[in-house]
């Protein structure tokens, strides 16, 4: 099956800092690195690298054609990425030296992919198929119900979080993924847990204390995160994401779908970097015998 991706593209700017700027601080950077990134592309490439055939929705501008090439490359259908006047999001990203990071989005064309894009890409759906979103585009609530229509199973990962866009997609949703710090401002915009919004499906990532699966009408259950040393987290979250519906699409079991994306985050933030270092399935075969 395929999993359609309405999704962001960035070039990330990574910068290396002792430690994430405070208001009004300057700080000099010990190291710089451009990156393919977007929470949407990070969730295609790791998709794609777990073996999954992905195809990406959204758009980039006349200075992104490198992006949609290199998306293309890594095994992505690039066929629905349009190529539209506004430029091409961007994110400056602070990584300090325990990991931690900070991030400043530009959306650009990232709001600006045109809904004939997304109705001509379904228009190849087939029921059974996902549809993935993050909330870095535009035109969720639109995909959301014609997935659901066509027959799609959807997903969405609330992120970066924004509870009226949540509440736009929430009736569509077979899987929602969100982090602890989401899921408390969810709790807090509905006055309910995620658990209780009648998702099929819900994990709520906790870095290094693992994730939580909410399954519908059954007991919540817990998997432990592997103990690495992390230099840079970001991207890890997407990565998660990725793997779980890759293995899921290719027939897995929730909880071995998550042992994997488990491994394959962890190996992540063993890296310095986003869409362009995310493991693939030999990397994180290989981890598991090590
Ligand atoms: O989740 C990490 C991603 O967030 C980065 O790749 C950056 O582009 C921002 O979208």
């Amino acid at each position: 099956m395929t999993i359609w991706n309405l999704g962001s593209i960035n070039a990330d700017m990574v910068y290396a800092l002792p430690h994430l700027p405070g208001p009004g601080e300057t700080l000099a950077a010990a190291g710089f690195q451009q990156f393919l990134g977007g929470k949407g592309t990070n969730m295609s490439v790791a998709a794609a690298r777990a073996a999954a055939h992905v195809a990406h929705i959204g758009a980039v501008g006349p200075d992104g054609r490198w992006a949609k090439d290199r998306l293309t490359e890594y095994g992505v259908d690039t066929r629905f990425v349009a190529e539209v006047d506004t430029a091409t999001g961007h994110a400056i990203i602070a990584v300090a030296a325990d990991g931690e990071n900070q991030i400043i989005l530009y959306p650009g064309a990232n709001r600006a992919i045109p809904e004939t894009q997304l109705g001509l890409a379904l228009s190849e759906a087939r029921p059974g198929d996902w549809l993935v979103m993050q909330n870095e585009t535009c035109l969720q609530a639109q995909a959301a119900k014609m997935a659901r229509d066509l027959g799609l199973k959807v997903a969405y990962a609330a992120a970066p979080f924004d509870a009226d866009a949540v509440q736009a997609v929430l009736p569509y949703l077979d899987f929602l993924i969100l982090n602890a710090v989401e899921a408390a401002q969810l709790t807090q915009a509905k006055g309910q847990g995620p658990e209780a919004l009648g998702i099929a499906d819900v994990i709520i990532t906790q870095g290094a204390e693992g994730a939580t699966h909410l399954r519908q009408g059954d007991a919540a259950r817990h998997y432990p995160a592997q103990k690495v040393d992390p230099v840079d987290t970001t991207g890890a979250g997407d990565t998660f994401t990725g793997y779980v519906l890759a293995g899921l699409d290719r027939g897995l079991p929730m909880p071995q779908a998550i042992a994997q994306a488990s491994l394959a985050a962890a190996l992540m933030v063993t890296r310095r970097g986003t869409a362009d270092v995310i493991p693939d399935l030999k990397d994180v075969q290989d981890a598991r015998l090590g």
